[in-house]
């Protein structure tokens, strides 16, 4: 049971520090539009990315407190909330899909940009966050980091593990105070996380 709320509280700070560096992102209609796609199994691309940010947050507060490696923040959660910005459903058989895994995060780097101002580091993220697959490689930690978070979600969504269910219960509230609706309840009991 202190388990359990050791880790509700840990998921509850990592949301609030999450919504605060990305929220003009997040509310954005164009990047609740990824809410229609599905990513890996039956995780959206929103979903996915809140996933991506999460972990890339808590691996930048790890090194931070245990290294004392400074990371930006701000670059990081905010292009991991932006590094699967292609905005199509990969999963249909449109023409270039076969190479999707390659092509898409130019793709999605130049949906952001066009979207959103973005900084070097933001940009750095989105493009090099299938590295190995292609072989460019990240010039910041930040992009590092990305690129280790996304592949540990992808691995979790596939094989239906659940690690970030709590934290996305508490954007979606966030979400739904910012837009006036005090009634939500999107499922906390549901959350097992
Ligand atoms: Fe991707
Ligand atoms: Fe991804």
């Amino acid at each position: 049971m202190a388990i359990h709320f050791a880790k509700r509280i840990t998921e509850y700070r990592l949301a609030k520090e999450l919504f605060s560096y990305g929220k003009e992102i997040i509310v954005s209609p164009e990047a609740q539009a990824t809410r229609n796609y599905i990513q890996h199994g039956e995780t959206t691309v929103f979903e996915h990315c809140l996933g991506v940010a999460k972990i890339s947050l808590l691996i930048a507060n790890s090194i931070e407190k245990t290294l004392g490696i400074k990371v930006d923040k701000r670059s990081l959660v905010r292009g991991a909330l932006l590094h699967d910005y292609f905005l199509y459903d990969w999963h249909d058989k449109a023409p270039g899909r076969n190479v999707h895994g390659f092509t898409h995060p130019g793709i999605a780097c130049r949906n952001a940009d066009r979207d959103f101002e973005l900084n070097d580091i933001e940009r750095d993220i989105i493009k090099k966050h299938m590295f190995p697959l292609t072989p460019f490689l990240p010039m910041h930690r930040e992009s590092f980091i990305v690129t280790i978070a996304d592949k540990w979600c992808a691995l979790a969504e596939t094989f239906n593990v659940d690690i970030s269910s709590y934290l996305i219960y508490r954007i979606n509230f966030r979400i739904a105070l910012l837009n006036g609706d005090y009634s939500v309840d999107y499922g906390e009991t549901a959350a097992v996380n």
